[in-house]
């Protein structure tokens, strides 16, 4: 594997459960594949599970581990090509990414959406110029539009805790009160069309994410017609996708809130979030400490996520 930046960087669902479950039944079986390699880490952006998860995989791997975190320490990067560099950007990513992929064999990137431009961050600019310029495998920790270590692992949880072969997975917007980026419920409903599950979306209106993520997913304007029958809650956050609103806030309505009444019209139905996670903002405290949340076990799969992912890195150098 050379790139790991959407679900189809996996051959098929199937054969991305079946690298999972290898991890899980022995996660120290392949240590000497990491040996004397080593993976780079590139946060543009804050993080705390992808940083100790991906960490984490590697070290199960055999691998030493470097971390850069560019807006701390490392100088400003300029990532628009063809500038006078006459501003506060003292280097450019052309010359740093390759300076930066001489130190090591592997490189995880993250790097959120600007949600300014929406041409730009589509287009993946920062991730396709590491991709482009690195002459190393790269995967995503977190793109503009994706974040498929999450949703990778997402699916895993799913796997292990659903109770009826196809269940019903529903992905419902809620409120923050900042302006967040697609990219989860967009990675998540791409891994989503990819399997068998009945695979339902909803948000208030205004809240259409791209046609090419929201695939063949049922959207469904009714919160209540979305609850009923859920067997999984999957709740995000995202701004606006569409039109002049890109990156917008067009609603804090906490009505959207996923709390015990909404959970009461689901077939006992387990919860989901990414994290972070804001309390009695996405989700009321009651259901997030009661035994239908499974995000702590969601975050743990970040580990086998990962290191399937670097696993086939490392068999492809
Ligand atoms: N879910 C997730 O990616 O968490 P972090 O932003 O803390 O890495």
């Amino acid at each position: 594997m050379k790139q790991f930046t959407s679900v189809k960087d996996i051959a098929s669902i199937g054969k991305a459960l079946d690298l999972a479950w290898d991890v899980k039944i022995n996660p120290f079986a392949d240590q000497e594949l990491g040996k004397n390699k080593t993976l780079l880490m590139i946060f543009f952006n804050s993080s705390l599970r992808t940083r100790l998860s991906t960490q984490k995989a590697a070290m199960n791997l055999g691998m030493n581990v470097i971390v850069l975190d560019v807006n701390q320490g490392a100088w400003k990067l300029e990532t628009e090509k063809g500038v006078i560099m006459d501003g506060d950007k003292p280097e450019h990513i052309l010359e740093a990414i390759p300076v930066m992929a001489s130190y090591c064999d592997i490189i995880g990137v993250r790097s959120f959406a600007g949600l300014e431009n929406r041409e730009f961050d589509y287009n993946e600019v920062i991730l396709n110029q590491f991709i482009q310029y690195s002459g190393k495998p790269v995967f995503s920790m977190e793109a503009a539009t994706r974040h498929p270590l999450q949703s990778y692992a997402d699916l895993i949880t799913i796997e292990e805790y659903k109770r009826v072969q196809r269940p019903k997975v529903l992905l419902t917007w809620a409120p923050h009160p900042k302006a967040l980026p697609q990219a989860v419920p967009n990675s998540f409903a791409e891994w989503m069309n990819e399997t068998e599950y009945e695979f339902v979306i909803t948000h208030p209106e205004g809240y259409e994410l791209a046609p090419e993520f929201v695939g063949k997913a049922k959207v469904e304007y009714d919160i209540k017609k979305a609850y009923e029958g859920a067997h999984f809650v999957y709740a995000k956050n995202w701004s606006a996708f569409s039109g002049d609103n890109y990156g917008q806030i067009l609603s804090k309505d906490r009505a959207w809130m996923v709390d015990s009444e909404k959970m009461a019209l689901t077939d006992q139905a387990f919860f989901m979030h990414c994290l972070p996670v804001r309390r009695n903002m996405i989700v009321s405290d009651e259901v997030i400490d009661s035994s239908s949340s499974i995000v702590v076990h969601e975050a743990s799969n970040r580990v086998v996520s990962a290191q399937a992912v670097i696993r086939e890195m490392l068999r492809s150098l």
